[in-house]
């Protein structure tokens, strides 16, 4: 396990290299286990500036390759006192490039340098006023120019910092602790709290002035610089191999797909499946878009029936996944297979995803100690021994970046605003056993709500519109008939990242239209239900 960590954290960081060396100053977020750890780099692009994420276990020369101005040590659940606290190489604290740590990352440097932390005997969440210790005298901390000297921040921590290590002095407080140091001459900072969340007043000035102020990071990143270092790295990566990528009809795959086009030309050609359980037209009008539109190599596989036969009686969610993701894997290495044999002249070595950030978090626990919260998404459902080595162009950014690419790649509007679809598709909407009928149900229910959404102004406003057949009859009366019919769920969320999610307060003429819809044009359903949980602690799918 250790190993195949470190080793998957050395290919991460041979990847990155190239890209970070290529913008000549990106910003390295170590990470510790923090759940905001790859919002810091998120924050730090957005000021056009490459960041990256790499596991804390990362060895100090894959750190020295990749030449970056600036290191962040990120937060993260543990004590450093802990038996199996993570910990970076101590030597990150002497290259000579500025280091801001963050919450745990600020323990961990005092308790490495000699400082002293204070167990705590809970974490201490939320809101906390700092006092900014910023005097004149000693010439002022770059960290703080320019924001006021009392300031809100965000506080997710456990234990404080009591004594500050050796060379080291106050530029912060808060009621009750130590709240940020910095050692000017070494370019060491810290902070406590979390400046990468919203809820810290003036949080990104902070960030501001680490990169620019103290690392003298060049803005220059951006969407074009991406493609280009995408483009090249994938170039290297795959030497004179061929290539297949799984498209969605979503905006992430077709993104990634385009990327790799560039990259690769002819030796990558697309497979769009119809898994039986896409939305209503969805196979033919995506085929349509991405051969007529978007000009790439597209094969189209109707692959239906083998997918309902590998769900026939299965009604447990996870096992819906793996089997789909599986079946999945069969069809591309067909499809594979096919080309080899036929018209491609190198190995099909790699398979293309459009991974993104919040599925890999959500899915499985490759970087570093960052927990894993659930084995779902379009990663987690394929199978552990695959034909294919992945590719992965989207895996650190967020959808809206993501979105930012596809319109820097001249991506059709439609494509850009189209809400997210899971892998499994509405096999995760279609509560217990996936049949024909039932499916065909689904999608009549589910056609009408994205309908009325959008007539109703709202499709680009909000995250994910969708219906949710579940296998529960009550009783309607319609005419003079007694009627006995499924329900079907409504489901409209407002999200950023979809790692949280609140239901979207529709106006309640809208939710009447599409009730009454769906009752009066979907033979069988007797009911509709409004979904009001959000995420979390429910999920977005209801599977
Ligand atoms: P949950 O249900 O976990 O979903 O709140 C978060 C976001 O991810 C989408 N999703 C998936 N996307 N493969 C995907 O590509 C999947 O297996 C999958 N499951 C959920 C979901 O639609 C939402 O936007």
């Amino acid at each position: 396990m250790m190993e195949s960590a470190a080793k998957q954290a050395g290919e991460r960081a041979r990847e990155l290299g190239g890209r970070m060396k290529a913008e000549r100053g990106g910003v390295v977020v170590l990470d510790f286990g923090g759940q905001y750890t790859q919002l810091i780099a998120r924050r730090i692009r957005e000021q056009q500036v490459f960041s990256a994420v790499l596991p804390c276990t990362s060895s100090i020369e894959e750190i020295r390759k990749l030449e970056p101005a600036g290191i962040i040590l990120s937060g993260g659940p543990s004590s450093v006192y802990d038996a199996e606290a993570p910990k970076c190489d101590p030597k990150v604290l002497t290259l000579g490039v500025p280091v801001l740590g963050i919450c745990y990352g600020m323990q961990w440097i005092t308790h490495t340098l000699g400082g002293t932390v204070e167990k705590a005997d809970r974490r201490e969440y939320g809101r906390a006023q700092l006092s900014v210790e910023d005097s004149k005298e000693q010439g002022g901390s770059h960290l703080f120019r320019g924001v006021p000297a009392s300031l809100r921040v965000w506080n997710s921590h456990g234990d404080h910092v009591r004594t500050l290590p050796e060379g080291f002095r106050t530029i912060g407080r808060t009621e009750n602790a130590i709240a940020a140091m910095e050692h000017k001459e070494k370019k060491i900072y810290a902070v406590e709290f979390h400046p990468e969340v919203n809820h810290t007043e003036r949080g990104t000035e902070l960030l501001r002035n680490f990169l620019f102020r103290v690392c003298h990071a060049e803005p220059k990143w951006s969407g074009a610089a991406f493609i280009e270092e995408t483009t090249r790295a994938i170039r290297e990566k795959v030497g004179n191999k061929w290539a297949i990528c799984g498209l969605s009809g979503g905006v992430d795959s077709t993104v990634a797909a385009m990327l790799v086009h560039r990259a690769m030309g002819i030796r990558l050609t697309n497979i769009f499946v119809n898994t039986g359980m896409l939305r209503k037209n969805e196979f033919e009008e995506t085929l349509e878009m991405m051969r007529e539109r978007l000009k790439l190599r597209v094969i189209g596989v109707d692959a239906s029936e083998r997918f309902l036969a590998q769900l026939k009686g299965v009604t447990d969610p996870e096992e819906k996944r793996k089997r789909i993701g599986r079946e999945f894997i069969a069809v591309f290495a067909e499809e594979a297979q096919k080309l080899q044999a036929g018209e491609a002249h190198g190995e099909i070595g790699y398979l293309v995803q459009g991974t993104l950030y919040p599925d890999v978090i959500e899915s499985v626990s490759v970087k570093g100690p960052s927990a894993t919260i659930k084995t779902h998404h379009n990663v987690g459902g394929l199978p552990e021994k695959m034909p294919f080595a992945l590719i992965e162009p989207l895996r650190d950014l967020f959808k809206d970046e993501v979105r930012r690419i596809g319109k820097e790649l001249g991506l059709p509007e439609e494509i850009l605003v189209k809400h997210p679809f899971p892998g499994p598709g509405l096999a995760v909407r279609l509560l217990g056993e996936i049949t024909r009928p039932h499916l065909v149900t689904l999608r009549e229910a589910d056609a009408i709500v994205v309908e009325e959404i959008r007539l109703a102004g709202l499709y680009v406003k909000v995250w994910q519109a969708f219906a949710v057949l579940l296998p529960v009859r009550s009783v309607g009366v319609m005419g003079d008939g007694r009627t006995y019919g499924l329900t079907v769920a409504v489901r409209v969320v407002e999200s950023d990242d979809a790692m949280t999610a609140d239901w979207v307060r529709l106006p309640g003429e809208v939710l009447g239209r599409i009730s009454t819809r769906i009752v009066n044009e979907v033979p069988g359903v007797t009911r509709v239900v409004y979904d009001i949980s959000s995420k979390p602690p429910s999920t977005i799918e209801w599977e």
